[in-house]
């Protein structure tokens, strides 16, 4: 007795029932998969049609199997369903409940089928929803910068390198960048969907089966464009969640990004923009202070999400063909990442809607910084014809004189730039500010407002049909 005690006591912990309740609680997953009980009862009803229609069941047992899990789908979705860790996961609790009401047919469910395949096949369904929901909220947060972006095609702000001032370009143009990530991100779901859209249903536990089942059909009830190619495979492999893992990673990478800029953009000292209050705090003992909390917690919560990423990976990393319990573990780093970027794709796009551009900020802060020295040197090699390390030479004197004078380079008198070089004429000035700066940048792609309308054009058109 007292070596049982004391074995107990070192490994027992809090599980005062033995080793029975320590391994139900780690072997169980009902407390998290059970979020897949729509596409498992969707799954299992797809089959058993199939079951039905291959004759392997009958077509009687085959009602009582729809009706009884219909009716297992609405006790679930009013509450009433009592999940048991007993039953360790959503499929034997489904299962347990559909014996109970239907006797003995719900036995047949199970009949040219494994947890292994009916596991796979569900989280697929879940997965490729969250992929459809994901596209969904990143066209809504494109669209919310394109109209920016349309408002601000010509606010003239500074563009950055380093975070030092670089040369002036547009709100609007910086807003298309966002524009181009995260249209960028849109086509990495839409890339891995079509990736992942095959049914491993009826792999079974691993080998397939020799009752005559019709994958076709499951794949085809289910929305999927076909089955799996190989039973080994379908129910191992789980690159589809490390996909939308990555996926959800470079796209939350995006948004933190943006989340910094944010934060800056609305200090007192940048002033930028200014959050509406809906997605700032107030300070609880500085009145004056408005925080960007919400652009914070974006910033943050990619943290949480490329962790998940590591940790699927590390999971998957070392294991053998095919199954291993260790997969159960897929669930819960999914589910989280999912919540936490559909909640930060809206938190951003609320943001970007609601905030406030600070235009006359923005300006005056374009025209610090000497941003518009490259368009000095451009103007030496356009109308002097000097070569352009030359033109480089000669502006940063300039600037050097411009400095020493605490003047900007739109200030200095012709005079003055004359006696840097001979060749300078009245004709320089219109190249030095920020608003002729940008407009001339009417290269491909470059920061024009005539070219980012175009490329504001064109992105409509696209994200129309995307
Ligand atoms: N709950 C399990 C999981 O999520 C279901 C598959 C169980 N399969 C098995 N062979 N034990 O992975």
């Amino acid at each position: 007795m007292s070596d049982k005690k004391a074995s107990n006591q070192m490994w027992g912990g809090r599980f005062a029932s033995g080793p029975a309740a320590i391994m139900e609680a780690i072997n169980a997953s009902i407390s998290f998969d059970r979020k897949l009980y729509a596409q498992d009862i969707r799954g299992s009803i797809a089959h058993s049609e199939m079951l039905a229609e291959t004759g392997i069941i009958s077509a009687g047992d085959q009602h009582k199997i729809a009706h009884g899990l219909n009716t297992i789908l609405k006790e679930i979705e009013s509450g009433k369903f009592e999940f048991s860790t007993r039953l360790e996961d959503i499929h034997m609790n489904v299962e347990a409940r559909l014996a109970e009401l239907i006797g003995p047919a719900a036995g047949r469910l199970h009949t040219a089928r494994s947890r292994n395949d009916q596991v796979a096949v569900d989280f697929r369904l879940w997965v490729k929803d969250e992929f459809h929901r994901v596209a969904e909220a990143l066209k809504g947060l494109i669209a919310a910068f394109l109209e920016r972006a349309e408002e601000h095609a010509a606010t003239v702000m500074p563009g950055f390198t380093h975070l030092q001032t670089a040369q002036p370009v547009t709100f609007g143009h910086h807003c298309m960048a966002y524009v181009e990530m995260f249209a960028r991100d849109l086509s990495r779901v839409r890339d891995a969907i079509q990736r992942m859209d095959e049914s491993p249903l009826g792999a079974a536990a691993l080998a397939g089966t020799g009752f005559p089942i019709d994958r076709h059909r499951t794949a085809k009830a289910l929305g999927f464009r076909e089955p799996t190619r190989n039973s080994l495979d379908s129910v191992s492999d789980r690159d589809y969640a490390l996909e939308f893992l990555s996926v959800a990673s470079i796209s939350a990478t995006h948004l933190s990004r943006l989340a910094e800029e944010i934060v800056i953009w609305s200090t007192p000292q940048f002033g930028f923009v200014r959050l509406s209050d809906g997605f700032s705090t107030g300070s609880s003992i500085m009145p004056q202070k408005k925080n960007p909390d919400a652009a914070e917690l974006v910033r943050a919560k990619t943290g949480r999400v490329n962790g998940h990423l590591i940790g699927l990976l590390t999971v998957m990393k070392g294991l053998p063909l095919t199954y291993s319990k260790d997969m159960q573990e897929d669930k819960e780093a999914v589910f989280d990442a999912a919540e936490t970027l559909d909640l930060m794709l809206a938190a951003m796009t609320g943001m970007v809607t609601d905030m406030t551009v600070n235009a006359v900020a923005m300006k005056k802060a374009a025209g610090s910084g000497y941003s518009t020295a490259t368009d000095l040197a451009d103007w030496l090699v356009r109308t002097l014809g000097l070569p352009f390390r030359e033109a480089h030479h000669v502006t940063g004197r300039a600037v050097a004189l411009a400095e020493s004078k605490k003047l900007g380079l739109e200030k200095l008198s012709l005079e003055d730039l004359r006696s840097i070089h001979a060749g300078i004429s009245d004709d320089i000035f219109s190249v030095l500010s920020v608003q002729n700066s940008v407009k001339s940048r009417t290269s491909f792609g470059g920061t024009a407002p005539s070219e980012v309308r175009k490329q504001i054009r064109y992105w409509k058109k696209r994200l129309a049909k995307a």
